[in-house]
């Protein structure tokens, strides 16, 4: 970067003469949880932050200030679709602007590298380039309307299992080639600031690396700034190096002991300007120096949640299907799991947001098949946050709770709410507060044993129409701090209630367990049929339907931030009740609602697999579109999905007893590593089925642009993603037997013929050496179809 292209460089210099040290190291060390600190001396305003990757959340995490849901990243990945995502950035920037947040913390683009990854439902894929596109495309669309997207997390932070500590071990030419490239895109595009990772590389922790000057800083010409993961700056002068920001704040290890160790010489002072100088940079295209924000887009309610429908139903891979798929005018739809009426939206940790509202697959189906809802099976004998519709806060006599927060016998102040479960981050009463209490009138609206309770952190009590039946306390027990803040255990009590009754519940929490946040829930279990009575009702109803639909998905204790997964098998009874469904119905059709890859024993019995990823607030809809034929299912595979867990090539996330967790598969992960081991998938990278057919020809290099001829030989428009990899037959080289090197998203009318142009960047030609990038002399061969495993055509290049 040359200093004309440099916003700020015409201010630096004088408004950094009027900051003292301890002014300086303000700024740097951040205002609070969510906030940047700000200068009102140099027009600096402070600039407020919030969680990105599927949605801005805002600063607070408030369901009186809701947010929109958008699809998380493997569903965002899975429309492999650049135009998309520059719709979904507008949005993005829109919700950040009316949230009056200056950035948002994603995309997060760490890489699939093992299933098992708890975040893995956040990240892209398991492809470098398809990570890179999509995260490029995302910084490019929110940032061109003047918010700073902030990729995330620099860099190898692929798996949750001790993600504090957790030590990478990797080569230059792996960090290269597959996790630093998406960074290295998101720089190109120009992303304004980036999050060091919590986990170290090769021995260093990553707000202390190397890897933040080399090649982040120097070789990229990174000039925003370097933002550590929350909590993630561990030293005073060593994470002075390359971190310019540390959050959340102050930050302890960076108020005074940093100020000291400037005045001792340990860390110039020039070095602590360079991070002012950042932070002044990124405020001044953020516009809260001296300036106002640019003007975003607006979009409705409705507007928002077309394109949050569209996206989710490009964003579903139709994995199998043996033409049952779409329905057409069926009888009788037995709509089976309990993921049906409560599923997942979206994945569990930061990037949670609230939604408004939301539509279950249960609303969805309702509006447009003639369905009857049956769960089936219980997920878990997790209770859920009290419904509003079933509590009345006794103060305004509406449906919703009251809020206490005491001091002591003092009350500070009381809030009306309306959500079960509240997080408290950040809020001033809530710092304050002894105790908090919730309270609301539950009336039962089913008759039987209702479980009534709490969670959080603390010491917990209920009361029960002003009797205390429970008090206990729970404390983290050396466990990740947002595992335990946002999926903290539950305790409960079991009352038996008639239809209609109803009782008073105080649910109240004395914080503990040093949580600078609190979270509580006042949860609820409706009564429920013995677990083979609901079964067998199940069953039942599918071999008395003509269709039977079975959603199926994770839970939040099973996949979510903090924590990996145990294993890739439904949890539950899902898997006996797909297999009892398939017996007695043959038009069973499985939608399974998960961020990542799950076993599908029963995949090759049923008569359509649906993958619907975490979708969005708008799942229903989008899933009614897509099964009825409204919208064809876009989506294809960003990531390669197992038959068995035992087959995953690259699965391990645990570092061993020094810390260590050597990436020895070097190059080879996903298909790269599925190709090597010569073990079939269940359905393979870049794998999915539309409504029509195709048929490709013509294959044409010219340069490093393919171009073929794309006909859709069925009788209805459709889309297709036409994907181009390389191969290298003979090579010095250790190389993926293919990977992907570009592809093209192409939409054609009933029997029309389209001409796809594949871009296929210099780079997918190169290979990392001692000596920096190199192409091997020699011709490459290209081959280009509709996944890994369904390439129809090639050509030489090279
Ligand atoms: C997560 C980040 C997130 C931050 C703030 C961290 O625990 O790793 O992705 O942006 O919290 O919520």
């Amino acid at each position: 970067m040359t200093d004309s292209d440099d916003v700020l460089a015409p201010l630096a210099d004088d408004l950094l003469a009027k900051l003292d040290l301890p002014a300086k190291i303000r700024l740097i060390s951040g205002a609070n949880f969510f906030r940047f600190a700000g200068e009102p001396g140099i027009g600096l305003a402070e600039m407020p932050v919030s969680d990105g990757p599927s949605g801005v959340r805002g600063e607070n995490w408030d369901e009186r200030d809701p947010s929109v849901s958008l699809p998380s990243g493997t569903a965002l990945a899975a429309t492999w679709d650049r135009d998309l995502l520059t719709e979904i950035g507008a949005l993005i920037a829109a919700e950040a602007r009316r949230k009056d947040v200056y950035a948002v913390l994603g995309p997060t683009i760490n890489v699939h590298r093992s299933p098992l990854g708890g975040r893995h439902f956040e990240c892209f894929s398991e492809d470098p380039l398809l990570t890179a596109e999509i995260a490029e495309a995302y910084v490019r669309s929110v940032q061109a309307h003047g918010v700073s997207a902030c990729p995330k997390h620099y860099v190898a932070n692929d798996s949750e299992t001790e993600r504090f500590t957790a030590d990478v071990i990797a080569d230059e030419r792996t960090l290269r080639e597959l996790y630093l490239y998406p960074f290295e895109r998101s720089v190109e595009a120009g992303a304004w600031m980036i999050m060091a990772a919590y986990n170290s590389v090769n021995g260093v922790t990553m707000t202390e690396n190397d890897l933040l000057d080399e090649p982040l800083k120097g070789e990229w010409g990174f000039d925003g700034v370097v933002v550590s993961d929350w909590t993630a700056v561990r030293s005073t002068a060593g994470a002075a190096k390359g971190n310019d920001l540390a959050m959340p704040g102050p930050w302890e290890a960076w108020g005074a002991p940093l100020e000291a160790a400037v005045r001792k010489g340990e860390v110039p002072e020039a070095a602590i300007d360079e991070k002012v100088r950042r932070i002044l940079r990124f405020a001044e295209r953020v516009g809260a120096l001296n300036g106002t924000p640019q003007p975003v887009p607006t979009f409705s309610d409705e507007a928002a949640a077309r394109v949050v429908r569209a996206a989710a139903a490009k964003a579903m891979v139709l994995a199998s299907n043996d033409g049952t798929l779409p329905l057409r005018a069926p009888g009788r739809v037995a709509l089976l799991g309990s993921a049906a009426a409560e599923p997942r939206f979206m994945g569990g940790g930061s990037a949670t947001v609230i939604p408004a509202h939301t539509t279950s697959p249960l609303q969805g189906l309702s509006e447009v098949l003639p369905v009857v809802y049956t769960p089936g099976v219980h997920l878990s004998e997790n209770m859920i946050p009290v419904p509003l519709d079933l509590v009345t806060d006794p103060e305004t006599g509406t449906p919703g709770l009251s809020l206490r927060y005491l001091d002591g016998d003092t009350v500070l102040d009381t809030e009306h709410r309306s959500a079960g479960t509240l997080m408290l981050f950040g809020n001033p009463n809530a710092m304050q507060a002894t105790a908090i209490e919730l309270r609301g009138r539950l009336r039962a609206d089913m008759a039987g044993e209702w479980r009534i309770g709490c969670a959080g952190v603390g010491t917990l009590s209920v009361a029960l129409d002003g009797e205390q039946v429970l008090e206990e306390t729970v404390l983290p027990a050396g466990a990740d701090p947002v595992e335990m803040l946002l999926n903290p255990p539950q305790r409960f009590v079991t009352r038996t209630l008639a239809e209609g009754q109803e009782i008073d519940v105080l649910v109240r929490l004395v914080p503990g367990g040093g949580f600078p946040a609190m979270g509580i829930t006042y949860a609820v279990g409706r009564p429920r049929r013995a677990d083979d009575e609901e079964f067998a009702a199940a069953v039942e109803l599918a071999r008395t339907s003509d269709v039977a639909i079975v959603v199926v998905g994770t839970t939040e204790q099973i996949e979510s931030e903090g924590f990996d997964r145990r294993d890739l098998a439904l949890p539950g009874r899902q898997d006996e009740l797909v297999a009892a469904v398939a017996a007695v119905n043959p038009r069973t059709i499985v939608v399974v609602n998960s961020g990542s890859p799950v076993e599908m024993p029963w995949r090759d019995d049923v008569a359509a697999v649906l993958l619907t990823w975490f979708p969005g607030q708008e799942f229903g809809t989008a899933l009614a579109d897509v099964l009825t034929g409204a919208a064809e299912p876009g989506g294809r595979l960003p990531t390669t999905w197992p038959k068995t867990m035992a087959d995953v090539p690259v699965l391990d996330t645990k570092p061993g007893p020094d810390n260590a967790l050597p990436y020895s598969e070097g190059i080879h992960i996903g298909y790269r590593a599925w190709l090597k081991s010569g073990v079939a998938p269940a359905y393979p990278f870049g794998h999915g089925l539309g409504y029509t057919s195709w048929e490709l020809s013509g294959l044409e290099v010219s340069g490093r642009t393919a171009t073929l001829t794309v006909t859709n030989t069925g009788d209805r428009p459709g889309r297709q993603v036409v994907q181009a990899y390389l191969s290298r037959e003979r090579s010095a080289v250790d190389r993926p037997v293919r990977w992907l090197s570009g592809f093209a998203v192409v939409e054609a009318g009933a029997g029309e013929s389209v001409t796809a142009t594949i871009e296929l960047p210099k780079r997918s030609f190169q290979h990392w050496t001692e000596k920096g990038w190199t192409i091997e002399p020699g011709s490459f061969t290209l081959h280009v179809g509709t996944s890994v495993l369904a390439l129809p055509l090639s050509a030489e290049i090279g």
